[in-house]
């Protein structure tokens, strides 16, 4: 098994036309007229490639395309790649991130090592330097990933590293680009880490394994421990929902407790529990999914992942922040020894649960979590799962659903969205839902009647909580790139590290 491809970062003090690379990308908006000072010195050493690129119209500076044009003797570039920003009143960070995407993932496939960005300079005025640069290292990390850990034959080669050095002449503002490069560096790192560990198939992450990556990952980290409840520990606590959902595998289930205790201010601060489904493959037990697509299955660990990866980097960044990481970990097959329909459960909270469905076993193992989070007094408990096809029937691929019983806690959050382009949309969780998920023979059923599904799974959790404040964030939809798009390869999409670690660098301000 190889390792993924490696990104590098740096900060570069030239003049961008003799700044020497495989690939200098400069960013255009569509409604700017004339070139900057930057594109006029390359015009002018390209003898007017640039005015004529655009006089052509061949180029309009939308957002989501790009133009590639060829360096000669007298610019230090080989390749000059043009990516369009759209309106500039329009543009947001995400628009910033996604450009820097676009071009390291055309570095990637084109084999450009080594890859100078310029176009922070066009945001002057409208976002913080460091904020832009920021961004731009995330969106390098995000557009240059590739899984191909398992290939082994590839026809044509393959980039093993990117080097993406930020150009500026000005040595304060190269300060404020690397002071943002260095906490973007760690966030995109993270990300990529997740959309690894989540990209890998059930054969590989299992319970116990992902358990033993989850103590690598806290080997290295400072202020981090790791603790893992394995089934004899969990069948002691009485953690019936991760046993009953985790009974049918071989593989047997875990629960794995990640500890960051921030330094500074953390000991005045509240501490966040972060709760994250991890089933390393759902094929739905005993109530069996369909076959097709079935694979995709694999990506039900995604919520446990991004809980892992976020600690990973509040912990790299040393954020002044209590968290507390939950992943409930169970792999969901139909054997002998499987939990079945009509099963009663009693949950770690002693609240029974009629099983209706095994497919609705994310909440299975949540509800422990949860029940977990409350008892050990953690004062806000956010979860993260790929809960329910009915969240991405309801919003599609582009946005979260978000749950909750704390109007703050909502705007908190809807903010992180906003800071880190993983957007999320609020849903209700309340009253009727709860009412739906009430049992004839059992404290609580697995599911709801037809419709709501999202909102009735959220409603089911909301009950595991006592009165702590509560968000749940249902990922089904937006863990996974069906295909490849000019900003990043198909697979895992590891969303949510950088909402959660957003979320969590506003707390400790
Ligand atoms: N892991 C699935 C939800 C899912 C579906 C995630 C599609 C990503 C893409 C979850 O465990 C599940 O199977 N949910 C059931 C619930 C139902 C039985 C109430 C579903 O959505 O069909
Ligand atoms: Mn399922
Ligand atoms: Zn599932």
């Amino acid at each position: 098994m190889k390792e993924i491809i490696d990104v590098q970062l740096k900060t570069r003090k030239a003049e961008v036309v003799d700044c020497k690379s495989d690939l200098l990308v400069l960013g255009h908006f569509s409604d700017t007229k004339g070139l900057d000072r930057a594109c006029k010195d390359l015009d002018k050493r390209l003898d007017g490639a640039v005015s004529r690129l655009i006089e052509l119209g061949d180029f309009t500076g939308k957002e989501g395309t790009s133009a590639v044009l060829y360096g000669n003797d007298s610019v230090g570039a080989k390749r000059i790649l043009f990516v369009g920003l759209g309106e500039k009143k329009k543009s947001t960070l995400d628009t910033i991130r996604k450009a820097a995407a676009r071009a390291a993932s055309k570095a990637v496939s084109i084999k450009a090592k080594r890859m100078g960005l310029v176009f922070h300079r066009v945001w002057a005025g409208r976002f913080e330097l460091s904020l832009v640069a920021r961004v731009m290292a995330e969106g390098v990390f995000l557009g240059s990933y590739r899984y191909d850990e398992f290939v082994t034959e590839s026809e044509d080669g393959r980039c093993e590293q990117v080097v993406a050095e930020f150009v500026e002449t000005d040595s304060g503002k190269l300060q404020k680009i690397k002071k943002g490069m260095a906490i973007g560096k760690v966030i995109g790192g993270a990300h990529s880490y997740a959309r690894t560990i989540a990209n890998r198939p059930g054969n590989v992450i299992n319970p116990p394994s992902l358990a033993a990556e989850a103590k690598k990952m806290a080997r290295g980290l400072k202020n981090v421990t790791c603790t893992v409840f394995d089934d004899k520990q969990l069948v002691a606590k009485k953690m019936g929902g991760i046993l009953a959902v985790g009974s049918g595998s071989v593989s047997k289930p875990r629960l794995i407790i990640l500890k960051y205790s921030g330094g500074g201010k953390a000991a005045k601060c509240p501490t966040i529990g972060l709760v994250g489904k991890a089933i390393t493959f759902d094929s739905g037990g005993i109530s069996i999914k369909p076959a097709a697509k079935m694979e995709e299955m694999k990506l039900d660990k995604s919520g446990g992942i991004a809980v892992l990866a976020t600690i990973k980097a509040i912990a790299e960044l040393g954020l002044d922040v209590n968290v507390l990481g939950i992943i409930p970990a169970a792999e969901n097959l139909p054997s002998s020894t499987s939990y079945r329909p009509g099963d009663i459960v009693t949950t770690y909270s002693g609240k029974t649960v009629e099983v209706q469905n095994t497919d609705a076993e994310g909440r299975m193992v949540l509800c422990d979590g949860l029940c977990y989070a409350d008892k050990q007094n953690c004062d806000v408990i956010i979860d993260v799962a790929t809960l329910t096809g009915a969240c991405k029937v309801a919003l599609g691929k582009y946005m979260a659903g978000l749950m909750s019983n704390d109007d703050k806690l909502v705007k908190q959050l809807q903010a992180a969205a906003k800071a880190s382009g993983e957007k999320v949309w609020h849903l209700p969780s309340g009253d009727e839902y709860a009412d739906e998920m009430k049992s004839k023979i059992a404290d609580l059923k697995n599911i709801g009647s037809r419709w709501g599904g999202a909102c009735t799974a959220a409603a089911f959790l909301r009950q595991f909580v006592g009165d702590r404040k509560w968000a749940h964030l249902d990922i089904a939809g937006v863990e996974m790139f069906e295909t490849a798009s000019e900003f990043s390869a198909e697979g895992s999409s590891g969303f949510g590290v950088r909402l959660l670690v957003s979320y969590l660098m506003e707390m400790c301000k």
